[in-house]
């Protein structure tokens, strides 16, 4: 197969920022994606409905002329959100999931919560209401490796959050184990997953091997071997509870090319492409509409799109920019180590 025509996709994990490195990176999602779970770890974050409706305008007002884009917005929990705001954020049609990050386990997470039981009146109403909540799943306490803080998240905080509150619907982001895999196989509702672009591509030799390369950087880290052979698995299995989060999170490249540098790892503009690349390597062609246009939405209780994307294999290497400029400054773009044949047409 060299021409696959798709249901247009969407992206149900995405960091666009603020200012001038949202205006930078905005078009290489709304060139692609349809629509796309925003992610609310702003400095100051999007804790309030007003906060959200206000980044969802900046947004808007950033789109390039002419694209259409729909994004979806959610809320970061705090062990002070407000349930009536969250209801009143969902009821009016802009919100569509809260973000659980544990404090200091990610990019501007120390606004997060530390004491789960403090979020439970929200909780509890987003599971009377159908709102999903999104989480990233690592552990914070020091002394857990960090190879070891999703498996640890799911055994300590995730399990017995889902005992406690079984009509939660929980998206576990970016799976990055085959804990994490396992765990969502075994449940049998109210969980999902999504799978970014890079960790079905790299493991964690690419950061440490031969030097070590910030830009493959990202949280959570990526595993060893069997573990993104188990997120191919799970990713190109067509099982609808596995879907697509790029978790693209730009930084500039000073912030990553440094003695601390930040996690993220920039794929808006060549993710279709790599997935492409993937799945067809993996004989699974035929199973990537259902992975980045079709599971998603089922999830998240939306249509599918009606548009297509085509994509096209060509008989040269696709050529993708190394960095994009943006007025905050470089981003280096995902290298995924391989010719990428495929490209969207
Ligand atoms: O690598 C990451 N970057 N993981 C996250 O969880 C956050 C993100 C960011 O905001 O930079
Ligand atoms: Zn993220």
């Amino acid at each position: 197969m060299t021409r696959i025509s798709i249901r247009r996709p969407d992206d149900w994990h995405l960091h666009l920022r603020d200012g001038d490195m949202l205006k930078g990176v905005i078009g290489d999602s709304s060139r692609h994606f349809a629509r796309a779970i925003i992610m609310p770890n702003l400095v100051p974050p999007v804790v309030t409905t007003q906060d959200a409706q206000a980044y969802r305008q900046r947004i808007m007002a950033a789109l390039p002329a002419g694209d259409r884009f729909e994004p979806l917005m959610t809320l970061y929990l705090t062990e002070h959100t407000d349930a009536d705001d969250v209801e009143a954020g969902k009821a009016s049609g802009l919100i569509h999931a809260v973000k659980l990050y544990p404090a200091g386990a990610t990019t501007n997470s120390h606004g997060g919560v530390r004491d789960m039981d403090k979020a439970m009146p929200v909780l509890e109403r987003m599971a009377k209401i159908g709102l999903p909540l999104c989480v990233h799943g690592e552990v914070t306490t020091p002394e857990v490796d960090i190879f070891d803080r999703e498996a640890v998240f799911i055994e300590t905080v995730l399990d017995p959050l889902r005992k406690r509150l079984p009509e939660l619907k929980i998206t576990m982001e970016h799976v990055t184990t085959s804990n994490g895999i396992d765990y969502i196989k075994s449940a049998e509702n109210n969980l999902a997953g999504t799978i970014t672009t890079h960790h079905l591509i790299i493991n964690r030799n690419a950061i440490l091997v031969g030097g070590i390369r910030p830009h493959y950087y990202c949280l959570p880290v990526a595993k060893r071997e069997s573990h993104r052979l188990a997120l191919r698995a799970a990713a190109t299995s067509g099982d609808s509870r596995f879907f697509l989060g790029t978790d693209s999170a730009p930084h500039v490249d000073p912030l990553k090319e440094c003695g601390c540098g930040c996690a993220g790892i920039y794929t808006s503009i060549n993710t279709m492409s790599c997935l492409a690349h993937v799945f067809e390597e993996d004989g699974a062609l035929d199973r990537l509409e259902a992975f980045s246009s079709l599971n998603g939405p089922a999830w998240y209780g939306l249509a599918p799109n009606e548009d297509r994307i085509t994509l096209e294999k060509q008989a040269e290497p696709v050529s993708f920019p190394a960095k994009i400029e943006t007025g905050a400054g470089p981003v280096t773009v995902f290298d995924p180590m391989f010719p990428v044949h495929w490209s969207v047409v």
